[in-house]
């Protein structure tokens, strides 16, 4: 959402911003030029910066959580088969 018309600056590049340091309506509008044209965004610029410092830091999302790697199972010992063989590669970049 924009919170300011003029500059097209939206709510996530302000958030972004705080989060990179910014903590004052007068910083938001060094970087964006927020308030500068009609300057009725200032208010509400100011109001949303207060909110986001006043709100606790956001926590990360969760590692998802992946299953176990299973290795397959061997095969049956044979008896008087070949025995088996690895094969390596090396590749020159
Ligand atoms: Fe921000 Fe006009 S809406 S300067």
């Amino acid at each position: 959402m924009y919170l300011c018309i003029c500059k097209a600056v939206s709510d996530q590049q302000i958030r972004q911003a705080i989060r990179e340091g910014v903590r004052t309506v007068g910083e938001v509008s060094a970087r964006f030029g927020v308030g500068t044209e009609c300057g009725k965004c200032l208010d509400s610029i100011s109001e949303y910066v207060d909110a986001c410092l006043a709100a606790p830091p956001e926590v990360p999302a969760p590692a998802l959580a992946l299953p176990p790697i299973t290795q397959p199972a061997p095969p049956a010992a044979a008896t008087d088969t070949a025995p088996v063989q690895t094969a390596w590669f090396a590749i020159d970049l």
